[in-house]
């Protein structure tokens, strides 16, 4: 806990700016609880800032590029302003390190995802005349305790981190070094959360971690090795099929989302709870990586190919209509041309809803940068993912125009982006549909028939309110 007390010298003004993942977005709003307890007041409007934090992405080096595109603007509002406190926080911070403070001479502060709590005593030692670091991982720090303010929120989704950090090493991935080792956060914090949610208005939950499915809590302890556990400490335990049913039970009024599911973890259990709750969306994210077992095992993701798509037919077998997402990674060190075409059946083969592709961007110090060269030429990795976005899009549209002439349930969230006549939202399976307003409201959940679609979106009309419980 940081020593410092909430100061009364209150109205300064903090401005977060979000980049990369669900996590970091839950994390900004973390932060703002923080910094709001110690007289930081969250604005969105960056002009009356006294205080900018940038909490940073570093899974590849665009992300790391736009950082440091968004400091040179940076400079401008520290002339006009001198005693203005920039601060760049998140997974570029933790990767860099001091590093970051060398670099970048404008930056006062550098924080890493497991220091937020020390946040206010930094800012306290730069209003001293210093610069201040504090990047420390934690194996405990879950924040779970904390009320995060909603920011730039829409008052009807909301995340909730359930786990922080990850212990799967997959050799490209720089998460491991920035986030630190997996823990799970204590259940009965995270139903407390899910209820005041509830009791605000909120009526979807996004329940957040790398790897949900490693989620585990076992008697009033952080995660251990599930092998060491004794007999009574596994019975007591909560694993993340435990922990959706009593999320789904506690709050029946809120649609229930999650993200991210590993396809070596994901199992039956979890597939059950989630056919079993009308509260619980039938959409997974399953991201593969590639198509090709020896590409998956030079990633060290720990499945075959053969694996993923038996964990698909079971996801299906349970959960016919359910909603799968991909993640993809083109041009990994050593694919080949064939190794790549494998990636391209599997996409038509699982028939994603939708898929995030990126061509592989090597980071340093990961398991693959020290083992492999980052072999693939720019234009190949350049073609192979163009040639993965054709197929998905392909595939996107299929799966969309099967939707046509049938009814989803859609919770409102926004209005659409290209109409203020239109209401968006998104259906069980996250595909987000777009219909006229009439007299519905934001945060209702509504019957639409779909009459048209573009390759992800679902084009209908609404015709009555919906239930979900
Ligand atoms: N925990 C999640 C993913 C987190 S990172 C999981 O295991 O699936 C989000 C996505 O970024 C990954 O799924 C991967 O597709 C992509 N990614 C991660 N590291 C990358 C790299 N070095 N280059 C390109 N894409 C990467
Ligand atoms: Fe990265 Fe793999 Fe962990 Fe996902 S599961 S965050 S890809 S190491
Ligand atoms: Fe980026 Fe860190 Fe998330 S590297 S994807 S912000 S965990």
């Amino acid at each position: 806990m940081s020593t410092l007390e909430p100061t009364t010298a209150s109205s300064r003004k903090l401005y977060i700016e979000s980049y990369g993942c669900a996590m970091n977005f839950s994390d900004s709003e973390i932060i703002a609880s923080i910094m709001g307890e110690h007289g930081f007041e969250s604005t969105n409007q960056e002009e009356e800032a006294d205080v900018i934090f940038l909490n940073t992405c570093a899974i590849r080096d665009n992300a790391e590029q736009r950082i440091r595109t968004r400091l040179i603007h940076l400079r401008s509002n520290k002339k006009q302003n001198s005693d203005l406190i920039i601060g760049v926080l998140g997974c570029m911070a933790e990767r860099l390190k001091d590093k970051l403070l060398e670099e970048e001479k404008l930056v006062d502060v550098v924080a890493g995802p497991d220091s937020y709590r020390e946040l206010p005593k930094l800012v306290a030692e730069v209003d001293e005349g210093g610069r201040a670091i504090n990047v420390l991982l934690s194996r405990e720090e879950t924040y779970g305790d904390l009320n995060p303010v909603r920011l730039n929120s829409n008052g009807v989704n909301a995340f909730v981190s359930i786990m922080r950090g990850c212990d799967n090493m997959c050799s490209f991935c720089v998460v491991p070094f920035t986030r630190g080792r997996e823990r799970s956060r204590d259940p009965k914090s995270i139903i407390k959360e899910a209820i005041e949610l509830q009791n605000q208005g909120y009526k979807e939950l996004i329940l957040l971690g790398q790897n949900v499915d490693s989620f585990l809590w076992f008697g009033g302890g952080a995660k251990k090795d599930f092998k060491k556990l004794t007999e009574e400490e596994r019975n007591q335990s909560i694993d993340f099929a435990d922990l959706i049913e009593m999320v789904a039970q506690s709050v029946p009024n809120m649609r229930i989302r999650y993200s991210t599911s590993h396809p070596r973890d994901i199992n039956e259990k979890v597939v059950h709870v989630m056919a079993k709750y009308l509260n619980i969306c039938n959409y997974i994210h399953l991201p593969a990586q590639s198509g090709n077992s020896r590409v998956l095992e030079a990633m060290s993701r720990n499945y075959t190919r053969e694996w993923y798509m038996d964990k698909i037919t079971m996801i299906r077998n349970i959960i016919p209509d359910c909603g799968i997402s991909c993640d993809i990674i083109a041009g990994f060190c050593t694919e080949t041309e064939k190794e790549h075409k494998d990636t391209l059946s599997l996409i038509e083969w699982a028939k994603f809803d939708f898929s995030y592709m990126y061509k592989y961007s090597e980071r340093p110090g990961t398991p693959a940068a020290k083992k492999f060269t980052d072999d693939i030429p720019e234009d190949v990795k350049g073609r192979r993912l163009s040639e993965i976005i054709a197929i998905q899009n392909k595939v996107s549209k299929e799966k969309s125009t099967d939707y046509i002439g049938k009814e989803v349930i859609v919770l409102i969230e926004n209005s659409s982006k290209k109409s203020d006549q239109d209401w968006m939202g998104r259906n069980d399976q996250n595909l987000v549909v777009v219909f006229p307003k009439e007299s519905y409201k934001k945060g209702e959940f509504v019957k639409v028939l779909v009459e048209r679609c573009t390759t992800t979106t679902l084009i209908g009309k609404a015709i009555g309110i919906a239930s979900i419980s």
